[in-house]
Protein backbone atom coordinates (compact mmCIF):
# COMPACT_ATOMS: atom_id res chain seq x y z
CA UNK A 1 0.00 0.00 0.00
CA UNK A 2 1.60 3.40 -1.16
CA UNK A 3 2.38 5.93 2.01
CA UNK A 4 -0.22 8.33 0.52
CA UNK A 5 -3.05 6.06 0.94
CA UNK A 6 -1.72 4.51 3.91
CA UNK A 7 -2.51 7.99 5.49
CA UNK A 8 -5.31 8.91 3.60
CA UNK A 9 -7.19 5.55 4.91
CA UNK A 10 -5.76 7.08 8.66
CA UNK A 11 -7.48 10.77 7.61
CA UNK A 12 -10.41 9.23 6.21
CA UNK A 13 -11.35 7.39 9.51
CA UNK A 14 -10.66 10.35 11.87
CA UNK A 15 -13.29 12.45 9.54
CA UNK A 16 -15.77 10.15 10.53
CA UNK A 17 -16.97 11.68 13.35
CA UNK A 18 -16.32 15.36 12.72
CA UNK A 19 -19.06 17.50 10.58
CA UNK A 20 -16.03 20.39 10.93
CA UNK A 21 -13.76 19.55 8.08
CA UNK A 22 -13.73 20.99 4.36
CA UNK A 23 -14.51 19.39 1.38
CA UNK A 24 -13.58 20.58 -1.99
CA UNK A 25 -15.87 18.43 -4.08
CA UNK A 26 -15.92 19.00 -7.99
CA UNK A 27 -18.28 17.53 -10.86
CA UNK A 28 -17.19 17.55 -13.99
CA UNK A 29 -19.53 14.47 -15.54
CA UNK A 30 -21.18 16.55 -18.46
CA UNK A 31 -21.42 19.71 -19.65
CA UNK A 32 -21.08 21.75 -16.36
CA UNK A 33 -17.46 22.12 -14.80
CA UNK A 34 -18.61 22.57 -10.86
CA UNK A 35 -16.99 23.24 -7.63
CA UNK A 36 -17.96 23.23 -4.03
CA UNK A 37 -16.85 23.99 -0.82
CA UNK A 38 -18.40 22.52 2.18
CA UNK A 39 -17.96 22.59 6.23
CA UNK A 40 -19.15 18.85 7.07
CA UNK A 41 -22.21 19.34 5.05
CA UNK A 42 -23.10 22.58 5.10
CA UNK A 43 -22.39 24.64 1.46
CA UNK A 44 -19.83 27.44 1.95
CA UNK A 45 -19.98 27.75 -1.88
CA UNK A 46 -20.89 26.41 -5.39
CA UNK A 47 -19.53 27.42 -8.58
CA UNK A 48 -20.57 26.38 -11.97
CA UNK A 49 -19.24 27.25 -15.21
CA UNK A 50 -22.03 26.16 -17.74
CA UNK A 51 -20.83 24.85 -21.46
CA UNK A 52 -24.38 24.94 -22.92
CA UNK A 53 -24.05 28.48 -24.70
CA UNK A 54 -20.99 26.09 -26.31
CA UNK A 55 -22.93 23.37 -26.90
CA UNK A 56 -26.42 24.46 -27.89
CA UNK A 57 -25.48 25.00 -31.66
CA UNK A 58 -24.89 21.14 -32.07
CA UNK A 59 -28.26 20.89 -30.63
CA UNK A 60 -26.65 18.80 -27.48
CA UNK A 61 -23.39 17.86 -25.48
CA UNK A 62 -20.27 17.30 -28.30
CA UNK A 63 -17.96 14.83 -25.68
CA UNK A 64 -14.71 15.48 -26.80
CA UNK A 65 -15.49 19.37 -26.99
CA UNK A 66 -16.79 19.01 -23.28
CA UNK A 67 -13.64 17.51 -22.26
CA UNK A 68 -11.83 20.37 -23.62
CA UNK A 69 -13.79 23.27 -21.96
CA UNK A 70 -13.33 21.45 -18.18
CA UNK A 71 -9.70 20.99 -18.60
CA UNK A 72 -9.87 24.81 -19.33
CA UNK A 73 -11.96 26.02 -16.91
CA UNK A 74 -11.27 24.03 -13.87
CA UNK A 75 -8.84 25.37 -12.27
CA UNK A 76 -10.75 29.21 -11.89
CA UNK A 77 -13.55 27.61 -10.98
CA UNK A 78 -11.46 25.84 -8.26
CA UNK A 79 -10.33 29.09 -7.32
CA UNK A 80 -13.46 30.74 -7.35
CA UNK A 81 -15.07 27.90 -5.00
CA UNK A 82 -12.57 28.30 -2.51
CA UNK A 83 -12.23 32.84 -3.00
CA UNK A 84 -16.33 32.62 -2.32
CA UNK A 85 -16.01 30.36 1.03
CA UNK A 86 -13.36 31.85 2.30
CA UNK A 87 -11.06 28.95 2.33
CA UNK A 88 -7.53 28.07 1.01
CA UNK A 89 -6.42 25.23 -0.79
CA UNK A 90 -4.39 23.95 2.06
CA UNK A 91 -6.83 24.28 4.59
CA UNK A 92 -9.29 21.60 2.53
CA UNK A 93 -9.18 17.90 4.41
CA UNK A 94 -11.07 16.27 1.71
CA UNK A 95 -11.31 16.15 -2.01
CA UNK A 96 -14.91 14.25 -3.67
CA UNK A 97 -14.92 13.99 -6.96
CA UNK A 98 -17.78 12.29 -9.47
CA UNK A 99 -15.96 9.62 -11.31
CA UNK A 100 -18.96 8.35 -12.57
CA UNK A 101 -21.84 7.84 -14.25
CA UNK A 102 -21.17 10.02 -17.11
CA UNK A 103 -19.45 11.45 -20.17
CA UNK A 104 -15.81 9.16 -19.86
CA UNK A 105 -13.42 12.39 -21.43
CA UNK A 106 -15.31 15.00 -19.06
CA UNK A 107 -15.37 12.59 -16.19
CA UNK A 108 -11.40 11.68 -16.84
CA UNK A 109 -11.03 15.58 -16.18
CA UNK A 110 -12.27 16.24 -12.91
CA UNK A 111 -11.02 12.78 -11.81
CA UNK A 112 -7.36 13.31 -12.26
CA UNK A 113 -7.68 17.16 -11.14
CA UNK A 114 -9.17 16.05 -7.82
CA UNK A 115 -6.12 12.82 -7.69
CA UNK A 116 -4.03 15.22 -7.81
CA UNK A 117 -4.73 17.87 -5.92
CA UNK A 118 -5.65 15.20 -3.28
CA UNK A 119 -1.99 13.69 -3.61
CA UNK A 120 0.05 17.21 -3.47
CA UNK A 121 -2.06 18.15 -0.46
CA UNK A 122 -1.78 14.62 1.61
CA UNK A 123 -5.66 13.90 1.85
CA UNK A 124 -7.77 11.77 1.04
CA UNK A 125 -10.58 11.55 -2.07
CA UNK A 126 -13.80 9.99 -2.30
CA UNK A 127 -15.14 9.03 -5.79
CA UNK A 128 -18.96 10.34 -5.82
CA UNK A 129 -21.45 7.90 -7.76
CA UNK A 130 -23.46 11.02 -9.90
CA UNK A 131 -26.86 9.82 -9.25
CA UNK A 132 -26.29 8.95 -5.69
CA UNK A 133 -24.94 12.74 -5.84
CA UNK A 134 -28.67 13.70 -7.25
CA UNK A 135 -30.30 11.98 -4.17
CA UNK A 136 -28.42 13.41 -1.85
CA UNK A 137 -28.78 16.89 -2.71
CA UNK A 138 -32.00 16.86 -0.77
CA UNK A 139 -30.06 16.03 2.43
CA UNK A 140 -28.12 19.36 1.98
CA UNK A 141 -31.36 21.42 2.71
CA UNK A 142 -33.21 19.14 4.42
CA UNK A 143 -33.15 16.80 7.54
CA UNK A 144 -34.61 13.40 5.88
CA UNK A 145 -35.02 9.99 8.47
CA UNK A 146 -34.20 7.30 5.40
CA UNK A 147 -35.55 4.99 4.25
CA UNK A 148 -37.55 7.02 1.27
CA UNK A 149 -38.27 7.06 -1.97
CA UNK A 150 -36.31 8.41 -4.67
CA UNK A 151 -38.02 9.17 -8.00
CA UNK A 152 -34.22 10.48 -9.97
CA UNK A 153 -35.37 12.21 -13.34
CA UNK A 154 -31.88 13.63 -15.03
CA UNK A 155 -30.72 13.72 -18.48
CA UNK A 156 -29.06 10.25 -18.88
CA UNK A 157 -31.57 8.47 -15.81
CA UNK A 158 -34.68 7.63 -14.91
CA UNK A 159 -35.34 5.17 -11.77
CA UNK A 160 -37.47 5.23 -8.40
CA UNK A 161 -35.72 3.19 -5.63
CA UNK A 162 -35.89 2.93 -2.38
CA UNK A 163 -33.01 5.14 -0.66
CA UNK A 164 -31.81 2.85 2.90
CA UNK A 165 -28.61 4.89 2.89
CA UNK A 166 -25.71 5.96 0.83
CA UNK A 167 -24.53 2.24 -0.45
CA UNK A 168 -27.52 0.70 0.04
CA UNK A 169 -30.25 1.79 -2.74
CA UNK A 170 -32.88 -0.75 -3.83
CA UNK A 171 -33.79 -0.10 -7.52
CA UNK A 172 -38.03 -0.37 -7.93
CA UNK A 173 -38.65 0.22 -11.70
CA UNK A 174 -36.20 2.46 -13.88
CA UNK A 175 -36.47 3.13 -17.96
CA UNK A 176 -36.47 0.78 -20.37
CA UNK A 177 -35.22 3.64 -22.89
CA UNK A 178 -35.17 6.83 -23.16
CA UNK A 179 -34.48 9.17 -19.94
CA UNK A 180 -37.50 11.77 -19.19
CA UNK A 181 -34.39 14.65 -19.28
CA UNK A 182 -33.48 12.90 -22.64
CA UNK A 183 -37.50 12.95 -23.72
CA UNK A 184 -37.66 16.21 -23.29
CA UNK A 185 -34.35 17.53 -25.34
CA UNK A 186 -35.59 15.21 -28.05
CA UNK A 187 -38.77 16.48 -28.23
CA UNK A 188 -37.24 19.94 -27.67
CA UNK A 189 -35.46 19.74 -30.79
CA UNK A 190 -38.37 18.00 -32.79
CA UNK A 191 -40.52 21.65 -32.10
CA UNK A 192 -37.44 24.02 -33.13
CA UNK A 193 -36.20 24.37 -29.59
CA UNK A 194 -32.92 25.02 -28.41
CA UNK A 195 -30.72 22.69 -26.39
CA UNK A 196 -31.76 21.97 -22.92
CA UNK A 197 -34.49 21.41 -23.76
CA UNK A 198 -36.47 20.53 -20.87
CA UNK A 199 -36.47 24.30 -19.28
CA UNK A 200 -37.56 25.65 -23.20
CA UNK A 201 -40.53 22.74 -23.31
CA UNK A 202 -41.96 24.13 -19.67
CA UNK A 203 -41.84 28.09 -20.66
CA UNK A 204 -43.44 27.30 -24.18
CA UNK A 205 -45.82 24.65 -22.64
CA UNK A 206 -47.27 27.78 -20.36
CA UNK A 207 -48.75 29.04 -23.63
CA UNK A 208 -50.55 25.94 -24.92
CA UNK A 209 -53.26 23.65 -24.16
CA UNK A 210 -53.59 19.64 -22.59
CA UNK A 211 -55.35 19.22 -26.02
CA UNK A 212 -52.86 16.48 -27.59
CA UNK A 213 -53.60 12.67 -26.43
CA UNK A 214 -50.54 11.02 -25.59
CA UNK A 215 -49.85 7.45 -25.63
CA UNK A 216 -48.98 5.88 -22.49
CA UNK A 217 -46.25 2.73 -22.20
CA UNK A 218 -46.94 0.10 -19.91
CA UNK A 219 -50.60 1.18 -19.05
CA UNK A 220 -52.34 -1.02 -16.77
CA UNK A 221 -49.10 -2.89 -15.98
CA UNK A 222 -47.62 -3.57 -12.28
CA UNK A 223 -44.33 -2.92 -12.27
CA UNK A 224 -42.92 0.45 -11.68
CA UNK A 225 -40.54 0.66 -15.33
CA UNK A 226 -40.82 3.76 -17.49
CA UNK A 227 -40.54 4.15 -21.47
CA UNK A 228 -40.38 7.60 -23.36
CA UNK A 229 -39.36 6.11 -26.80
CA UNK A 230 -43.11 5.90 -28.14
CA UNK A 231 -44.14 8.89 -26.36
CA UNK A 232 -41.30 11.06 -28.45
CA UNK A 233 -41.88 8.90 -31.68
CA UNK A 234 -45.55 10.00 -32.22
CA UNK A 235 -44.60 13.49 -31.75
CA UNK A 236 -41.84 12.76 -34.01
CA UNK A 237 -44.95 11.68 -36.75
CA UNK A 238 -47.54 14.13 -35.30
CA UNK A 239 -45.42 16.88 -36.15
CA UNK A 240 -44.20 15.53 -39.74
CA UNK A 241 -47.65 14.20 -40.67
CA UNK A 242 -48.72 18.06 -40.42
CA UNK A 243 -45.81 19.27 -41.81
CA UNK A 244 -46.27 16.68 -45.24
CA UNK A 245 -50.08 18.59 -45.31
CA UNK A 246 -48.34 21.88 -44.85
CA UNK A 247 -50.54 22.53 -41.55
CA UNK A 248 -49.49 24.72 -38.91
CA UNK A 249 -47.69 22.70 -35.39
CA UNK A 250 -48.97 23.42 -32.51
CA UNK A 251 -45.58 23.74 -30.81
CA UNK A 252 -47.19 25.04 -27.75
CA UNK A 253 -50.16 22.54 -27.10
CA UNK A 254 -47.57 20.00 -28.16
CA UNK A 255 -45.22 21.18 -25.26
CA UNK A 256 -47.93 21.02 -22.81
CA UNK A 257 -49.65 18.14 -23.63
CA UNK A 258 -46.32 15.55 -23.70
CA UNK A 259 -45.02 17.75 -20.46
CA UNK A 260 -48.32 16.49 -18.61
CA UNK A 261 -48.21 13.28 -20.07
CA UNK A 262 -44.51 12.93 -18.21
CA UNK A 263 -45.18 14.24 -15.17
CA UNK A 264 -48.09 12.31 -14.87
CA UNK A 265 -46.04 8.85 -15.47
CA UNK A 266 -43.55 10.11 -13.07
CA UNK A 267 -45.88 11.15 -10.52
CA UNK A 268 -48.11 8.12 -10.80
CA UNK A 269 -45.41 5.55 -10.70
CA UNK A 270 -43.77 7.22 -7.36
CA UNK A 271 -47.16 7.07 -5.87
CA UNK A 272 -47.53 3.21 -6.46
CA UNK A 273 -44.07 3.29 -4.85
CA UNK A 274 -44.89 4.90 -1.60
CA UNK A 275 -48.10 3.05 -1.53
CA UNK A 276 -46.60 -1.02 -2.27
CA UNK A 277 -43.42 -0.18 0.55
CA UNK A 278 -45.57 2.03 2.78
CA UNK A 279 -42.87 4.52 3.13
CA UNK A 280 -43.57 7.48 3.01
CA UNK A 281 -41.10 10.01 2.62
CA UNK A 282 -40.47 10.73 -1.22
CA UNK A 283 -37.13 12.23 -2.34
CA UNK A 284 -37.03 14.35 -5.85
CA UNK A 285 -33.68 13.78 -7.99
CA UNK A 286 -32.08 15.18 -10.93
CA UNK A 287 -32.37 17.85 -13.53
CA UNK A 288 -35.83 17.58 -14.69
CA UNK A 289 -37.02 17.43 -10.80
CA UNK A 290 -36.53 21.46 -11.63
CA UNK A 291 -39.42 21.38 -13.48
CA UNK A 292 -42.63 23.56 -12.09
CA UNK A 293 -45.45 21.43 -13.38
CA UNK A 294 -43.76 17.66 -12.07
CA UNK A 295 -43.15 19.44 -8.86
CA UNK A 296 -46.66 20.32 -8.29
CA UNK A 297 -48.17 17.42 -9.23
CA UNK A 298 -46.10 15.40 -6.60
CA UNK A 299 -46.61 17.65 -4.21
CA UNK A 300 -50.21 17.40 -4.41
CA UNK A 301 -50.14 13.38 -5.18
CA UNK A 302 -47.77 13.30 -1.78
CA UNK A 303 -50.13 15.76 -0.20
CA UNK A 304 -53.19 13.26 -0.98
CA UNK A 305 -51.91 10.48 0.17
CA UNK A 306 -50.03 11.78 2.98
CA UNK A 307 -46.50 11.31 2.09
CA UNK A 308 -43.68 14.09 2.65
CA UNK A 309 -41.78 15.33 -0.54
CA UNK A 310 -38.36 17.10 -0.30
CA UNK A 311 -37.13 18.32 -3.13
CA UNK A 312 -33.69 20.57 -3.98
CA UNK A 313 -33.69 23.98 -4.50
CA UNK A 314 -34.42 24.28 -8.32
CA UNK A 315 -30.84 24.90 -9.15
CA UNK A 316 -29.50 22.20 -6.77
CA UNK A 317 -31.78 19.52 -8.90
CA UNK A 318 -29.43 20.12 -11.69
CA UNK A 319 -25.80 19.27 -12.31
CA UNK A 320 -23.66 21.00 -9.39
CA UNK A 321 -20.84 19.64 -7.15
CA UNK A 322 -22.28 20.94 -3.66
CA UNK A 323 -24.29 17.67 -4.01
CA UNK A 324 -21.58 15.44 -4.57
CA UNK A 325 -19.75 17.26 -1.84
CA UNK A 326 -22.44 15.82 0.45
CA UNK A 327 -23.08 12.84 -0.67
CA UNK A 328 -19.43 12.02 0.34
CA UNK A 329 -20.55 13.36 3.80
CA UNK A 330 -23.10 10.75 4.38
CA UNK A 331 -20.58 8.13 2.33
CA UNK A 332 -17.55 8.94 4.83
CA UNK A 333 -20.14 8.79 8.02
CA UNK A 334 -21.14 5.19 6.61
CA UNK A 335 -17.61 4.01 6.58
CA UNK A 336 -17.27 4.52 2.83
CA UNK A 337 -12.91 4.01 2.10
CA UNK A 338 -11.05 6.83 0.68
CA UNK A 339 -10.69 6.29 -3.35
CA UNK A 340 -7.23 4.67 -4.08
CA UNK A 341 -5.15 6.54 -6.65
CA UNK A 342 -5.96 4.34 -8.81
CA UNK A 343 -9.74 5.44 -9.05
CA UNK A 344 -10.86 5.60 -12.35
CA UNK A 345 -13.70 7.28 -13.95
CA UNK A 346 -16.83 5.28 -15.41
CA UNK A 347 -19.21 5.76 -18.15
CA UNK A 348 -21.57 3.76 -16.63
CA UNK A 349 -22.36 3.19 -12.64
CA UNK A 350 -25.30 1.59 -10.92
CA UNK A 351 -27.22 3.10 -8.03
CA UNK A 352 -28.05 -0.26 -6.57
CA UNK A 353 -24.59 -1.58 -5.66
CA UNK A 354 -22.01 -0.48 -3.30
CA UNK A 355 -19.99 2.71 -5.13
O1 LIG B 1 -29.43 16.08 -13.82
P1 LIG B 1 -29.02 16.87 -15.01
O2 LIG B 1 -28.57 18.29 -14.81
O3 LIG B 1 -27.88 16.14 -15.81
C1 LIG B 1 -27.78 14.77 -15.91
O4 LIG B 1 -27.27 14.14 -14.95
O5 LIG B 1 -28.24 14.24 -16.93
O6 LIG B 1 -30.25 16.83 -16.00
C2 LIG B 1 -30.27 17.47 -17.22
C3 LIG B 1 -31.63 17.28 -17.85
C4 LIG B 1 -31.70 17.79 -19.27
O7 LIG B 1 -32.24 16.77 -20.07
C5 LIG B 1 -32.63 18.98 -19.16
O8 LIG B 1 -33.40 19.20 -20.33
C6 LIG B 1 -33.51 18.59 -18.00
O9 LIG B 1 -32.63 17.97 -17.09
N1 LIG B 1 -34.14 19.75 -17.36
C7 LIG B 1 -35.46 19.95 -17.32
C8 LIG B 1 -35.66 21.19 -16.68
N2 LIG B 1 -34.44 21.70 -16.33
C9 LIG B 1 -33.50 20.79 -16.76
N3 LIG B 1 -36.48 19.20 -17.79
C10 LIG B 1 -37.72 19.67 -17.62
N4 LIG B 1 -37.99 20.86 -17.04
C11 LIG B 1 -37.01 21.65 -16.55
N5 LIG B 1 -37.29 22.81 -15.97
ZN1 LIG C 1 -26.85 15.00 -13.39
Amino acid sequence: MSRYYTAALKLGKALQAREDYLTLAIETSCDETAVAVLQGKRILSSSIMSQIDIHKRFGGVVPEIASRNHIAAIDNIVECALAEAGVKADQINVIAVTYGAGLLGALIVGVSYAKSLAYALGIPCYGINHIKGHIFANFGCHDISLPAIALIVSGGHTAIAKVNSYNDIELLGSTRDDAAGEAFDKVARVLGLEYPGGPKISILAKEGQNSIKMPRSFKGEEHLNFSFSGLKTSIVNYVHNLEQKALPIPKADIACSFQEEVASVLVSNTIKAVQRTKIDKVILAGGVGANELLRSKLRTACEEIGATLYMPEKKHCTDNAAMIGVASYYAIKEGMLPSPLTLDATAELKIDEHN
